[in-house]
């Protein structure tokens, strides 16, 4: 049997009217009307009717059509006509034709499915069983078939389909694809390794790469000048919604490049993907340096998509007699607020008292939360009365209250507190009360992080080792002086969510050593870790900066899916597992010791065979 003169089942149009024409495909859903059996054949390309008639066909070929089931493997041939006018199907692109079949061949038959696959009714108005009580493990399990569903191939397709845009782009704008190595070394982005033994060097160990953050800045060094890679980054990390230990980086570097040229280059990509998925972004997108993000949002990960800012109070309420406040700014606390404008008849008092200030805010960190309504040009609340009515006008106008709002208000002595607690009551409040517009897609780029976090005697990267930082006069040794360090980094943050990130490089051993040691990593470690990195600094390292987009969250991003998995091929779930290969598996000793993780102990024979015993 040859496909050649295969058509796509949905490629098939009113102007094919008259047409013989072979499909090839599975059986979608049936639908049998004794003497005639309809059903809808399933491509790649779509869904057509299929009709078997015994006016059309043989008798073999209509007893080989009674035995259909859903997902056969068919081949028809046949010839394409208009349906009887009443008839058409609006749930499929090709729903005022149908093919009226003469041959029917059953390339491979299939078992009871595990779950329903079919998403398009067989006549307008019917509902279609969909996968929404289908357990995810047994989605995962059969993904096979769980990709046969329109939908989820749709997505894989999309994701091609931006992939394609960007090498395109890129290309255009002189990028090099280069594939860089999966066994290597660890690189260090803040998570553990996945790692990979070595036979042929007993008790040595690979490391999959985490980015591929080493190798795309020796392209640099190697003069390649600008490179990217679609590329596979590993990180055994606490998982969340948006994290897979196993994902993709659009990664990117140049050379002899700034800050502007990432954020346009960026810009540019990412309104191009954006746009295959028919949603139009417009650059340039706006910038907010970390300090204002965390000000103004209380999270790196600013939202902008609504409203409910920050706002300080504290130099408004320095003199307040209102004792808990008072004892917070003695500590060198900070007190802020925020106006949940005109939701006052949503917010009662029991809700704000008995769930936010007495639950919820408590639940995110703090010791509580004040909380005032503005009514007939007053402020209203239980603690009101603590504060003098110059001190009330001064929070009116701060935070710009009018009749109908609802003040929410955090006062604590570490001011990383009030923010985190205040930016998570943000996002609360702003899903609680619908307010974030759902069809909007609000990028915004988050610029000088700091350099180094710093709590007590440990320093770690806010970002990794390899960002350049503001200033390179700083003694590695002078925990005030590395903290107050900011870094020529930035995210790019879409709806809240980090889509992507980087920063401008360190091209220079001396500032890069100092970036070491600041770490606390002795002269020992520096070498065996990043000997072989910092060498190559020392051969005319060109300045250079790039940036990594995680391709996973984004597509899932464009496509408006609920879950990264849905843009995945081949996902783990979410407890890392792959129910359709169970990896990660138990391996034999044998595999054990051939990687040098056991050492034999003893051979002997039992029953005739050789028996090796093992001990780790
Ligand atoms: P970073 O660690 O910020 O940067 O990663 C870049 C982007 O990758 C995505 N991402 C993930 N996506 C899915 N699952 C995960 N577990 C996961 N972890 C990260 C995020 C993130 O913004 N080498 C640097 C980039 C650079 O400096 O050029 C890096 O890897 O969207």
């Amino acid at each position: 049997m040859t496909y050649t003169e295969r058509s796509g089942c949905g490629t098939l149009a009113p102007s094919d009217v008259g047409s013989a024409v072979q499909l090839a495909g599975w059986v979608d859903a049936l639908r049998d009307h004794g003497d005639v059996l309809f059903i809808h054949l399933r491509d790649r390309s779509g869904i057509i009717q299929v009709v078997f008639s015994p006016k059309f066909m043989s008798p073999e070929d209509c007893t080989l059509a009674d035995s259909l089931r859903n997902e056969f493997c068919i081949c028809v041939t046949g010839r394409v006509i208009r349906r009887e006018h009443n008839t058409e199907n609006p749930n499929i692109g090709t729903g005022v034709i149908e093919v009226v079949a003469d041959t029917l061949v059953v390339l491979n038959r299939s078992r009871a499915l595990p779950f329903s696959i079919s998403e398009k009714a067989m006549v307008s108005g019917a509902a279609v069983g969909g996968v929404e009580t289908v357990g995810e493990d047994l989605r995962l399990k059969y993904r096979y078939l769980d990709l046969r569903r329109p939908t989820i191939q749709g997505n894989i397709i999309k994701r091609h389909k931006i992939n394609k845009c960007v090498r395109d782009y890129l290309d255009q704008q002189g990028f090099i694809e280069v594939e860089t190595p999966m066994l290597t070394k660890s690189t260090p982005e803040g998570a553990r390794d996945y790692l990979v033994p070595s036979r042929v060097h007993p008790k040595k160990f690979y490391a999959l790469p985490q980015s591929p953050q080493l190798f795309k800045q020796l392209l640099m060094v190697s003069g390649l000048e600008r490179y990217y890679q679609l590329a596979r980054c590993f990180r055994d990390e606490d998982l969340r919604p948006n994290r897979q230990p196993e994902f993709t980086q659009l990664d990117m570097e140049a050379s002899f490049i700034d800050e502007e040229f990432i954020y346009h280059t960026t810009e540019e990509l990412i309104v191009r993907m954006f746009a295959v998925g028919g949603i139009a972004l417009s650059a340039p997108f706006p910038r907010m340096t970390w300090q204002e993000a965390i000000d103004t949002t209380g999270s790196d990960s600013p939202d902008i998509r609504f409203g409910l800012r920050l706002v300080e109070l504290t130099d408004v309420l320095t003199n307040t007699s209102y004792g808990i406040l008072q004892q917070v700014i003695k500590r060198g606390g900070i007190i802020k607020g925020i106006n949940i404008k005109g939701q006052s008849d949503r917010l009662s008092k029991n809700v704000l008292q008995n769930e936010y200030a007495k639950k919820i805010v408590p639940s995110f960190g703090a010791k509580g939360m004040t909380w005032m309504r503005m009514t007939g040009g007053r402020l209203e609340s239980n603690i009101v009365q603590f504060f003098s009515d110059e001190e009330q006008q001064a929070i009116i106008t701060r935070l710009g209250a009018h009749d109908g709002d609802v003040l929410v208000i955090i006062a604590d002595a570490s001011h990383a507190r009030v923010n985190k607690v205040l930016g998570m009551l943000r996002l609360h409040m702003a899903e609680r009360l619908d307010l974030i517009p759902r069809e909007v897609h609000c990028p915004v780029w988050v610029t000088d992080f700091p350099l180094f976090e710093v709590h007590g005697k440990n320093v770690t990267s806010t970002h990794h080792p390899f960002t350049a930082p503001d200033r390179t006069d700083f003694d590695p040794n002078d925990k005030g002086a590395l903290a107050a360090l900011k870094s020529r980094s930035y995210d790019i943050v879409i709806n809240g969510e980090e889509i992507g990130g980087g920063s401008i490089r360190i091209n220079n051993i001396d500032v890069q050593h100092k970036i070491f040691q600041a770490l606390g990593l002795a002269e020992d470690e520096i070498k065996d870790k990043f000997g072989f990195f910092l060498r190559s600094l020392r051969y005319g390292a060109p300045p250079h900066g790039g940036l990594a987009i995680g391709m996973d969250r984004v597509v899932s991003m464009i496509l408006g899916t609920s879950s990264i998995r849905d843009v995945i091929a081949f996902p783990k779930n979410r407890s890392a597992f792959c129910p359709l290969t169970e990896a990660p598996s138990a391996v034999s000793d044998k595999q054990l010791a051939e990687a040098g993780l056991l050492e034999a102990v003893g051979v002997g024979w039992v029953d005739g065979k050789k028996v090796v015993k093992f001990t780790p």
